[in-house]
């Protein structure tokens, strides 16, 4: 679907401009990092060491109760427009980011027509994913597993202070049905690896049906949580139960190849019990 550029009218309105945000056209689709050094905020937590960790979970926790800004890198895709018409219905402030200008538009678009903005609900944006990076006050990346890297490569400078979300899921094709982790052990970890401490990988929603999110229904499945900083997994937490989930602090950063190799598990059982989108719940006594 192409989408008009610039002469957009309605809700996208108010959107940054994707043009301005250096968002290239189809053909020139690229990983190129837009980042823009000028922007304060980034000046503000992207000092090296604990402080910039400290500073940038201070500004987004502050943020937190004005409902943040959720950037969606790769967010034109199954998992990634899920989850956002979810934070969009739960009154969070959404970009859709993307490598291609009419794709983030033609998301962007789609999403607003379906969560109309009032006074508890904002306009979506559209921009360039390292855009849309600097932008966010958390941000969640939704591509497949081969692009992971180096779309984090393209966002990396933008990240600084700041909490990542990671989805991947390393699935192998074709035996997607086995568990196959990458040799970092999962994909969160080698999300950790690639981005070095001053940026807090949490990873989840590894275990959750895309189809599911779009859906209306109430989910009965539960979202392992993994990352190194308690602080930032209860923040992700926040977030799983803004759209409609239920959250578990479930360790550290290596304990993501738990939630990735299920996901294999999960499509065996869907395989041999016949159901679709099947999930987990983690039940307890107590
Ligand atoms: N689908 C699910 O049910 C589900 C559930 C749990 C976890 N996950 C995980 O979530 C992630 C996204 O899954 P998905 O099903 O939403 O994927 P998808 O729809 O196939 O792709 C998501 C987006 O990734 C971007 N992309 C594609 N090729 C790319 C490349 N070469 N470089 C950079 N970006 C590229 C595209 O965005 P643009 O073209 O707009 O840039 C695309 O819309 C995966 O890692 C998956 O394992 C998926």
């Amino acid at each position: 679907m192409s989408v008009p550029w610039p002469a957009r009218r309605g809700p996208l309105q108010d959107s940054l401009p994707v043009q301005q945000a250096g968002l290239p056209s189809r053909s020139a689709a690229c990983a190129a990092n837009h980042f823009q050094p000028g922007r304060p905020h980034e000046h503000e937590i992207g000092q090296r060491g604990p402080s910039s960790i400290m500073l940038g979970l201070l500004r987004t926790r502050r943020r937190m109760s004005e409902k943040e800004t959720i950037a969606i890198l790769g967010g034109t895709g199954d998992l990634g427009t899920g989850l956002a018409l979810r934070w969009a219905k739960a009154g969070h402030r959404l970009i859709i980011g993307s490598r291609v200008q009419e794709r983030a538009l033609a998301a962007a678009a789609k999403l607003s027509a379906k969560v109309k903005p009032d006074k508890g609900r904002h306009p979506v944006r559209a921009m360039a994913n390292a855009e849309a990076a600097a932008e966010g006050d958390v941000v969640v990346l939704t591509v497949p597993a081969e692009h992971q890297v180096s779309t984090l490569e393209s966002v990396r400078a933008a990240l600084k202070g700041k909490i990542l979300v990671d989805t991947t899921v390393p699935l192998a094709h074709p035996k997607i049905g086995t568990v196959q982790l990458p040799e970092q052990g999962s994909a969160g970890n080698r999300a950790q690896e690639f981005l070095g401490p001053d940026i807090m990988v949490v990873s989840a929603f590894q275990n959750i049906a895309a189809h599911l999110l779009h859906s209306e229904v109430h989910i009965e499945c539960d979202v392992l949580v993994t990352g190194n900083s308690r602080r930032a997994r209860s923040r992700v937490i926040e977030l799983v139960e803004s759209a409609g989930l239920r959250g578990w602090h479930a360790g550290p950063i290596q304990n993501s190849a738990a939630s990735e190799a299920l996901t294999s598990v999960l499509i065996q059982i869907n395989r041999t019990r016949g159901m679709s989108h099947s999930g987990i719940k983690v039940v307890g006594q107590g």
